[in-house]
């Protein structure tokens, strides 16, 4: 079976994703990469193409690096947006004032292999520049003012074109599909299933026949997936530890144990309550909540982990955004470091997105219930308990969460929301707390739109928790999107 992929330069911002998740859509494997990855390592990765996306933040100092080597690697190159400014004034050509920015542009094309099958259309335009192709360059699209669209070299095969294929465009897939597979000749061969057939083959080799491995679970679905996927491959080889950090919702630990047991994969639950509090108390500010509750986790984990001195390899379910590092603040168990006396660690899951992983559950039978579960922060409950964490605290808002989350699956809302929580504001004078209800829409590690809840589902809440908490006796709904707000409180 080939093994084609392409490699995805990342400029800046988010944009890389999109482009790799609608890559990977037409069945072409791709990795993203930062561009200032030295270019040794690129050639080693043996590319069929390389796509160049995304662009600096308004506030960040100079531009990306990006190495003049990259287009003459041998492979096709495809710069988009910025990145095709960028690529042309590297390669001699002329960039020079904004000609059209924000705006819609009708777009002509000449015929190429780029542009096959694209007719005439309009299409959102965030910035285009009067542009000179570099030397060897020729216009590849044009719009009624103008202004080179897209340009590029087609015996080099190096195109540019400044309008985006990996967002809204309507041709962006048969852009990226002409590209990947008409003009770099990729056969499209990634899918779930080939993943995952492949992934127990290489789990196998890697722990060998004797070998036995420990893993960290959360109950969410990255590290469920993950664990199912290892157990599936070496079966009662996997042992796998739940630390109950004392920050989960209600009925956590017992659900996650018997989520494990109906899967028939044994999971030990270790009690850490009292060591997560106290290592805890007195501190106030959520960045050092989390770096706290990371450390007390690996301390845990260590500790528990001498008792397996069998267990020669680490599995830790690290995910693609964890990776090329799209989230804030990394996850819980994510981090446990691969010391010493691991031989192997093992993250099967390390380059698929959180869809992907979802899928390989799906293929794997897990039950849509775990594969469905909404994220839930690794510090937990710590970071929607504004102020000091006390058990007092905790188990206020884990009441007032759990009712939240009743009401909201006793309405059938639970598969249309996102995320939905309770957070435990700071008590006033009268030492009772205002609990804020948060539910987001659909989230991604962008952006997210306060859910529209019903109003008397929203009194409901408010009534059962004022009477069933004693120690709340006000309730707010955060109506905020994200961005400006994030989606959790601290
Ligand atoms: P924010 O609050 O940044 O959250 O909009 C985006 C997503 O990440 C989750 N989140 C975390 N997950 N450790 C985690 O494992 C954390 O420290 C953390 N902080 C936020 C959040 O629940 C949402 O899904």
């Amino acid at each position: 079976m080939s093994k084609d992929m392409i490699l995805i330069l990342d400029l800046g911002g988010s944009q890389c994703m999109s482009a790799a998740r609608k890559v990977r859509g037409e069945g072409v494997y791709c990795e993203i990469l930062p561009s200032h990855v030295p270019v040794e390592a690129l050639r080693s990765k043996k590319p069929r193409g390389l796509i160049l996306v995304g662009a600096p933040r308004e506030d960040a100092s100079g531009e990306p690096a990006l190495s003049r080597e990259v287009f003459h690697l041998g492979v096709p190159v495809l710069c988009v947006g910025y990145a095709a400014r960028r690529m042309n004034a590297i390669l001699g050509g002329e960039c020079r004032d904004t000609a059209l920015s924000l705006q819609t542009a009708e777009v002509t094309f000449e015929p190429c292999a780029l542009f096959e099958g694209l007719t005439r259309c309009e299409r959102y335009v965030s910035r285009m520049d009067n542009i000179r192709p570099f030397p060897g360059g020729r216009v590849l699209a044009t719009t009624p003012e103008g202004v080179a669209a897209a340009f590029g070299d087609e015996e080099r095969q190096i195109y540019g074109m400044q309008f985006s294929a990996e967002q809204n465009d309507p041709d962006g897939l048969t852009i990226l599909s002409n590209f990947c597979r008409g003009i770099c000749g990729c056969e499209p061969w990634w899918n779930a299933q080939t993943y995952l057939d492949e992934e127990l083959i290489r789990i196998q080799q890697a722990v060998g026949e004797e070998g036995s491995a420990l893993m960290a679970i959360s109950g969410g679905v990255d590290s469920t997936v993950c664990a199912a996927l290892i157990h599936r491959a070496i079966g009662d080889r996997l042992h796998c530890l739940f630390v109950d950090t004392g920050l989960m919702r209600k009925g956590e630990p017992e659900r996650v144990q018997a989520m494990f047991e109906a899967m028939r994969m044994p999971v030990e639950i270790v009690d850490a309550r009292s060591r997560f509090l106290s290592a805890l108390s007195s501190v106030t500010e959520g960045r050092d909540k989390r770096r706290i509750i990371d450390e007390v986790f690996v301390e845990v984990f260590e500790q528990e982990a001498a008792r397996f001195p069998q267990a020669d390899c680490l599995v830790q379910g690290t995910i693609y955004p964890d990776v090329i590092g799209s989230f804030g603040a990394p996850r819980i168990g994510v981090g446990v470091p691969a010391h010493g006396r691991f031989r192997v660690v093992l993250e099967p899951t390390r380059t698929l997105f959180k869809d992907e992983v979802r899928l390989m559950g799906e293929l794997m039978g897990i039950p849509g219930e775990i594969i469905d579960r909404q994220p839930f922060p690794g510090p937990g409950l710590a970071v929607r308990c504004m102020g000091e964490v006390t058990e007092e605290k905790l188990a206020a808002l884990r009441l007032a969460d759990a009712i939240f989350r009743e009401e909201i699956a006793s309405a059938g809302l639970e598969k249309r929301l996102g995320q939905y929580f309770a957070v435990l504001m700071n008590a006033g004078v009268q030492k009772e707390y205002t609990v804020a209800l948060r539910c987001v829409s659909a989230a991604d590690a962008v952006s997210a739109s306060a859910y529209r809840l019903p109003y008397d589902l929203l009194e409901r809440v408010m009534a059962r928790i004022t009477s069933e908490v004693p120690s709340v006796s006000r309730v707010v709904y955060d109506i905020t999107s994200k961005p400006p707000a994030s989606i959790e409180w601290e």
